[in-house]
């Protein structure tokens, strides 16, 4: 590619480069310059995560070319700041925890510094238009939004600069303490896999399948091995270990032999010395496929005569719960509604696309930096895939941008491996948006046929329900999923007769696997519609309905398990409705509610150990080690304050690694809301063992038995005689003069739980999780009856979260989950073909903006969890859960209509107007919407 010499001024310093003339401005700063604080989100300015500063203006550093950048002066987020202090919008952004994973957060305030720059008192309109091609997943936008508005009160001198950056030294659980990383998010420091450089390092491309069911005749890599440039072409010859991967079934191939059952199958692998030469090396391989008969649903798959995707059929899982006699609670029922209902193929939509390098170790070994869900997952399969002992193979987890379930499974790790064992060379991979988009599992669309019956005084009487989901080409984690889906499918509420059967079925299109919630929002939207409905049906208060059913402590639920503690969903709906009565009462709103829960940990009988070390440095320096992956939702932070509380001691003392599997015991994956709890316990567990050894050092310096020591204010005290004592930093110098090193070693085994099976349901002696989140969501929205377009003005969340150990990042976990639920309400579709996926990037599968994400008003309710570290349980995925529902029940409240297909789009909606009068016969409600009940506070409308 031809160069041209470019000259320019970056954060001040002047550059003359040689660059490719097609080169990016982006390509210029990360690849060349190396400021990679500026990232790369979509490589076509839809996400805002490349915006830099030139000549003044906020631009997409991903669609400006190099060449318009000669002779401009460049400010990137490196640039911000001066003498060593935070500029005041990166200050703001630490205070107001408007920074999660991070990985929007320098195009954030790039643009946001640009908006301030031209007009320093802007609205909060303003802002949200500002910053309207400015993407984030994870923030729910509401904290920064606050963040620019302060920020702008402070360089317009309205206000004092922000002090609490250096105020957060608060050890206490139960504080709401500053994220430990955001100082290196906001100034751009954080280092992400593809921020990663090697000296010799060569880049992977893989050949992805071009048709999604093939037989593979015959590849022919040899013009690819001729070129330039390209130091390796590898297919599945290559694989020098069992060429198949998987979380629970090890059943996708880690290069396709003689199949391909979905688009994002990997066919072949080059690493070359640029990505460009490794991606033209990729069409230059011929691949001769002979097309096989392919299945694009899951109802064509059930077909008695359909092509079979694996060779022992194409259901992939059936689960059945039966408890009680679902006959008679149907005959015992005064109502009963029954209707289909039906959500999408979804995506995660992390901000970072996947990526990862791997490091040949001189022992034949191999290391693989990569941002994971999973560290010790990957390391099983990649050592599996690659042939080699686990000791052989380390993986070290990055600072990640975002995963919500779509980093649980393998993408690169193994293919990255590979390069790097077959070269001798360090090799990097990173997806482009479309690559990512097009191979990672999605989340599971189900077709659900829900019959709900009650007394007519509105108590739940039987729930029946047949889920059918199309889980995809593999099976990646759709047998908890749908498990998951089973359990929770009759909602938070007391059942006595119950039927449910989910089954997810093999097609060609791309795989089902975790998603935040793990198959429960999709069920929640089917019987949350199913409660409202029925509420409007008996004209009884939606709350009252759900109030009256609600589990609590002695509630069997639909698995068998009678809860005997932390049931805080009664709580949750009180709280929810009394923020409500507050609120403006206008006419046209409509008002819609969703209550739901969802388990913390694997269960079903499965182990799940974790563990965690503590281990002191030269410095007195405490290093907590936890195979755990912080993914922007603050679990780092998190366990820092259990350890300073346990301890005595400061929160800077503290420093949490987390997902290097040579440095920590192991865990298992950071999914299922189970890492507060899991990993919590353990480095508790792991404190409370330092707190012994220190104590036993204190006694021998003070002449006191240990139980007769206490810590008080960073102190070891004696209790009798308060005189007698050593400040816990002196202590720790003595346990480093002593040699001590590793002062604490956990591994925590949860209490059992059991397996799903008829006997455990009938006998109700289950325990199916270790415990359950409840919450209760209200959705306030506008419906425009001419357009069908949906504002959602307010959601009102209430969670029980047992205890927040950081009720800041509990309320951001709230925020951001609520404003996905939003997402997946109205927007979000992936758009499937005949197995070729078209909403490529964010142009066409869309996200909440600034602009329609809601007010969000979260309410923390503490109903502690006796086994769960200080009684904390996760807040993680349920955050997301009863959105969608509460939002299409509050669409129906708006207009009369009821969307039974997610996601609720304007076409639907205004489709569902013109029918009006056909679907009210059809629901059988026939009650105008003056007459419906009211909601509390609001007096109906
Ligand atoms: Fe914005 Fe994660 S913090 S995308």
């Amino acid at each position: 590619m031809e160069n041209f010499l470019l000259s320019l001024m970056v954060n001040g310093r002047e550059y003359s480069l040689a660059v490719p003339v097609e080169a990016t401005l982006l390509h210029v700063l990360r690849e060349q310059l190396h400021l990679t604080g500026t990232k790369n989100g979509c490589g076509k300015g839809y996400c805002g995560a490349c915006t830099v500063i030139m000549g003044g203006k906020a631009i997409k550093a991903c669609r400006t070319l190099a060449l318009k950048a000669s002779g401009q002066e460049v400010v990137t987020i490196e640039g911000l700041g001066t003498n060593g202090q935070l500029d005041p919008l990166q200050e703001a952004f630490i205070e107001h925890s408007a920074v999660q994973c991070g990985y929007c957060t320098p195009g954030m305030i790039m643009a946001a510094k640009a908006l301030l720059d031209a007009q320093p008192h802007p609205s909060e309109e303003q802002i949200r238009k500002a910053l309207a091609g400015n993407l984030c997943r994870c923030t729910g936008y509401q904290r920064i939004v606050r963040a620019i508005q302060e920020a702008a009160e402070t360089m317009t001198g309205h206000r004092p600069r922000s002090t609490t950056v250096e105020l957060k030294t608060s050890t206490l659980v139960g504080a709401s303490i500053l994220r430990s990383d955001a100082k290196d998010k906001v100034t751009g420091r954080a280092i992400y896999a593809a921020d990663l450089f090697f000296p010799n390092m060569l880049y992977g491309q893989a050949l992805r399948a071009q048709l999604p069911h093939a037989e593979i005749i015959r590849i022919d890599t040899s013009k690819a091995r001729a070129m330039a440039g390209v130091e390796a072409v590898l297919t599945a010859e290559d694989v020098p270990g069992e060429n198949s991967f998987g979380i629970i079934f090890s059943d996708q191939p880690v290069l396709c032999r003689d199949r391909v059952r979905y688009m994002g199958d990997a066919v072949a692998l080059v690493a070359a010395i640029s990505p460009e030469v490794a991606s033209r090396a990729c069409q230059e391989i011929v691949v001769e496929y002979r097309e096989l008969p392919a299945v694009f649903s899951a109802q064509e798959a059930l077909a008695p005569d359909a092509p079979q995707i694996h060779a022992e059929g194409n259901i992939a899982n059936r689960i059945t719960i039966d408890k009680g006699d679902i006959e008679r609670g149907f005959c015992m029922a005064d109502v009963v509604i029954e209707n289909t209902y039906d959500t999408p193929f979804a995506e995660h939509a992390f901000l970072e696309p996947e990526a990862g390098m791997a490091v040949p170790d001189n022992d034949g070994g191999v290391t693989v930096y990569v941002g994971s869900q999973d560290p010790f997952g990957d390391r099983r399969q990649v050592a599996q895939a690659l042939g080699l002992s686990e000791e052989k193979v380390r993986i070290v987890h990055t600072v990640t941008g975002g995963a919500f379930g779509g980093k649980d499974d393998i993408s690169l790790q193994i293919h990255v491996a590979l390069l790097a064992l077959k070269t001798g060379r360090p090799a990097k991979m990173v997806f482009s948006r479309e690559e990512s988009m097009i191979v990672h599992p999605k989340k599971h669309p189900f077709l659900m046929r829900y019959k709900t019956g009650a007394t007519r005084d509105g108590l739940l009487t039987a729930v029946e329900a047949q889920i059918i989901s199309d889980k995809g080409a593999y099976a990646s984690l759709s047998l908890p999923t749908i498990r998951n889906a089973a359990v929770h499918a009759i909602g938070p509420y007391a059942v006595p007769n119950v039927r449910v059967e989910a089954i997810g079925v093999f097609t060609n299109n791309p795989p089902a696997g975790a998603m935040r919630g793990f198959g429960v929002p999709q069920v929640a939207f089917a019987h949350e519609l199913q409660m409202d409905a029925l509420a409007h049906k008996l004209g009884i208060d939606p709350l009252e309905l759900r109030l009256k059913n609600a589990l609590k402590v002695g509630s069997v639920t639909a698995s068998g398990e009678v809860l005997q503690h932390s049931v805080g969903l009664t709580e949750t709906i009180r709280r929810a409705a009394e923020e409500l009565k507050k609120m403006p009462r206008e006419s046209g709103i409509g008002v819609g509610v969703a209550c739901a829960f969802k388990n913390v940990g694997f269960g079903h009988g499965r182990d799940e150990p974790a563990g965690a070390e503590i281990v002191l440095g030269e410095d007195g320096q405490l290093f907590v080690h936890i195979g755990a992956s912080e993914l922007g939702q603050g679990i780092n932070t998190v366990l820092q304050q259990m350890v300073a509380q346990e301890l005595g001691i400061a929160l800077e003392r503290v420093q949490v690694y987390s997902g290097d599997t040579a440095m920590a015991p192991s865990c298992g994956a950071t999914t299922a809301s189970r890492q507060t709890f899991i990993i919590g316990n353990a480095t508790l567990l792991a404190a409370q063992q330092a707190r012994m050894r220190l104590l036993g050092l204190a006694e021998h310096k003070l002449k006191v038995k240990k139980e007769e020591l206490v810590f008080k204010n960073g102190h070891i005290v004696a209790r009798a005689d308060p005189q007698k004592s050593l400040s816990v930093n002196d202590v720790l110098t003595v346990a480093h003069e002593q040699g001590l090193q590793v002062l604490g070693s956990s591994r925590y085994y949860p209490p059992p739980t059991t397996p799903l099976s008829p006997e455990t349901v009938r006998s109700e002696t289950a325990v199916t999780y270790l415990s359950y989140g409840f919450a209760t969501q209200i959705a306030i929205v506008r419906v425009d009856q001419n357009t069908g377009q949906v504002q959602v003005l307010a959601i009102i969340a209430a969670h029980d979260v047992g205890k927040a150990i950081n009720p800041l990042l509990v309320k951001s976990q709230i925020e951001g989950g609520c404003t996905m639920g939003v997402g997946y309400a109205l927007l979000e579709e992936m758009v499937i073909e005949r197995g070729i996926t078209k909403t490529l990037n964010f142009n066409k599968y869309r996200i909440p903006t600034f602009q329609m994400a809601p007010k969000v008003l979260p309410i923390i309710v503490e109903d502690e969890e006796p086994h769960g570290p200080f009684g904390a349980k996760g807040v993680g995925e349920i955050s997301t859960v009863p959105t969608a529902a509460a939002i299409v029940n509050a669409i129906y409240d708006a207009t009369g209509v009821r969307i039974t297909s997610l996601p609720a789009t304007p076409q639907k909606i205004r489709r569902a107007l013109l029918d009006r009068q056909e679907s009210v016969e059809e629901w059988g409600l026939g009650v105008p919407s003056s007459s419906r009940p009211a909601y509390p506070g609001q007096g109906g409308n």
